[in-house]
């Protein structure tokens, strides 16, 4: 029997990424032969990295922090959402080439109107942070047509560069966390910080949500994140972790390397428990 197709995440760190198994969830599920491994690679080895496994005949990779960038300079053909979001967390290849896309997008815009069902057309949307996580995100976002996209940063020029950025696509208005603090609550707020990776949460004005407000957030942990418990403590309707957004940016990974689109609600009911 020939071998497995082999995919592999890199990242640094990596140890606790949970894509091996959803990956693999998905491969039972569609009865695919293929092994997902982990890639521990500092910035220095990845470009190497990637190369090597390639030549070695691997099918694809994820790519995560701190790498989506450099995976995004490295790719010799990028997809639209990658280039908009100057990053790429999926890699291919296509007649040889190796090809960037970005699913975190899609897969975030799914987790929020499928699995969550949430509109965001006509609704007042914040977005808190300016960097990677918040570039990948603002494209669909924009595309579900909101009343206003607001973008908060603690770094303000960074904001202004998104901006920039992204004119092309709609408006966004841009302003500091503590310019905030005079505003009505959201529909929608959503953390693109990377603040509750490291348990620390910025002070954001606590009038930003009320009961109507939805909020959430693209880190994910066992625990409420700290952005999740802040969104409680204030009174927000409703406040999710992004647990939802890594299984449907996995499974549109999937679909880009095999062809086919993974059921995520099976996943995604094993991971939340
Ligand atoms: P990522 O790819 O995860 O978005 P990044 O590009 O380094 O990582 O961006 C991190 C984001 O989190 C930025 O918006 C950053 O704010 P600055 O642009 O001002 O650096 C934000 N961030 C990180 N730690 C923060 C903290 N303690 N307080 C407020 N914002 C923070």
């Amino acid at each position: 029997m020939s071998e497995p197709d082999r995919y592999a995440v890199v990242g640094h760190p990596i140890r606790h990424s949970r894509s091996p198994l959803i990956h693999g969830m998905f491969a039972r599920q569609a009865g695919d032969r293929l092994s997902y491994d982990l890639i521990d690679a500092e910035p220095d080895a990845f470009e190497t990295v990637v190369r090597e496994f390639f030549a070695a005949g691997g099918k694809g990779l994820n790519v995560t922090v701190p790498h989506k960038r450099a995976a995004y300079q490295l790719a010799e053909r990028i997809g639209q959402e990658a280039a908009l979001a100057q990053a790429v967390n999926t890699l291919s290849l296509e007649h040889d080439a190796i090809r960037g896309d970005n699913t975190d997008g899609i897969g975030f815009m799914r987790d929020l109107t499928v699995n969550l069902r949430q509109s965001v057309s006509g609704k007042c949307v914040l977005i808190l942070g300016a960097g990677g996580a918040a570039r990948g995100i603002v494209a669909p976002l924009l595309g579900g047509g909101p009343a206003e996209l607001w973008l908060a940063n603690r770094t303000l020029e960074r904001a202004h560069d998104l901006r920039q950025a992204f004119l092309g696509l709609g408006e966004i208005v841009v302003s500091s966390f503590e310019d905030l603090d005079q505003l009505p609550p959201f529909d929608i707020v959503i953390n693109a910080t990377s603040a509750g990776l490291t348990g620390v949460q910025p002070t954001f004005p606590g009038n930003l949500v009320d009961s109507g407000s939805f909020c959430y957030d693209l880190v994910y942990g066992a625990e409420d994140t700290p952005f999740v418990a802040w969104a409680r403590a204030h009174g927000a309707g409703q406040a999710e972790q992004g647990w939802g957004m890594l299984v449907e940016q996995a499974a549109e990974s999937y679909l880009i390397w095999r062809g086919h689109r993974p059921d995520t609600s099976a996943v995604l009911a094993t991971l939340a428990t």
